[in-house]
């Protein structure tokens, strides 16, 4: 796949690095379907789903830029995000630290993948939510 700086002058680490980018853009651009775990970890995306999207991120391969901007290029793809979370970020106080759903809406979004669902347990540490968090989450998955 390509780079841009040529294999010779690169440490085996960074070599290694991009074999596994390597393969998560194969992976990538063969899914038809991708879902996503995201459960909240200091109200953002755990480290290994940050990393998973720095891999995926190749300029010139999964996105580029026209005379019009980014050119997301991973498209046709279905992508479910599966949310869970101690706290309440859909409505209320917390809303305002809702930061998960649109940096993934808009960040995948800009590779391509803009056909984006998002699904949320949430309120998992908080009395009188927590019991019935779970359940509710799971009425509300609608997969079309
Ligand atoms: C290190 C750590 C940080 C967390 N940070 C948050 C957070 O910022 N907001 C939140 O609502 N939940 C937070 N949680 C709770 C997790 O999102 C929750 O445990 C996870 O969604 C899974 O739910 P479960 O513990 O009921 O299995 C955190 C959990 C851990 C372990």
């Amino acid at each position: 796949m390509h780079s841009y700086i040529p294999s010779d002058q690169l440490t085996e680490a960074e070599r290694e690095s991009i074999r596994l980018s390597d393969r998560l853009v194969k992976q990538l651009f063969a899914a038809d379907i991708i879902v996503i775990g995201a459960p909240l970890i200091n109200f953002t995306i755990h480290s290994a789903l940050k990393a998973w999207i720095d891999h995926i991120t190749r300029a010139g391969i999964t996105f580029g830029y026209g005379e019009n901007g980014p050119i997301g290029k991973v498209t046709g793809k279905k992508v479910y995000v599966a949310m869970s979370s101690g706290g309440v970020y859909s409505e209320g106080p917390g809303k305002a630290n809702d930061f998960v759903a649109p940096y993934l809406k808009a960040f995948l979004g800009f590779l391509g993948m803009t056909d984006l669902t998002v699904f949320r347990a949430e309120g998992l540490k908080v009395p009188g939510i927590k019991d019935y968090a779970f359940d509710k989450a799971i009425k509300s998955i609608k997969i079309h």
